[in-house]
């Protein structure tokens, strides 16, 4: 059993700017709606990413699954916390974006829910602050496939 996260130890907006920097590379000429995302792994790294729509629309990527992606193809498969910041790419700060359900799918296979938060931010001084859990009651995950979960 991992030792639960403190919340000081999140570093809550680093992660909101670096959500905020990665939403300003938003790919997204169909919706309109642009998202920036920003990951913390267990070793205190930041990953980033952006809404990358397509086409064909289904292939369109979130940005907290980009962000994911990159720590997991990086080696970092323990996550601790995301920020989000989201809304028309034609204004900033104006709603709190949650992630999709599919996204909070993809946070579950690598965190502990319980000790896993999901910051979703209009700006860096108006922000809220969720476990997983939360978000994501009764979920299924890896540790129902596999003993003892992610390997
Ligand atoms: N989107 C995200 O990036 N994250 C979410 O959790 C919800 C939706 C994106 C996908 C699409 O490019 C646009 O927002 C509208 O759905």
């Amino acid at each position: 059993m991992e030792q639960a996260t403190n919340i000081q130890d999140i570093p809550v907006i680093e992660l909101i700017r670096s959500a905020q920097e990665a939403r300003k590379k938003a790919y997204v000429p169909y919706s309109g709606y642009a998202v920036g995302a920003a990951v913390l792994t267990r070793e205190l790294r930041i990953y980033t990413g952006c809404n990358i729509e397509n086409a064909s629309y289904t292939p369109t990527i979130c940005a907290e699954r980009c962000a994911i992606s990159k720590a997991v193809s990086e080696g970092s498969r323990k996550l601790k916390a995301i920020a989000v910041v989201g809304g028309s790419k034609e204004e900033n700060g104006t709603q709190f974006a949650f992630p999709c359900g599919v996204c909070r799918q993809v946070m579950r296979e690598f965190s502990d829910p319980d000790d896993f938060l999901v910051i979703t931010a209009k700006d860096e001084r108006e922000y809220r602050i969720y476990s997983l859990s939360q978000l994501l009651p009764e979920s299924f995950g890896p540790d129902n496939l596999i003993e003892g979960g992610t390997k």
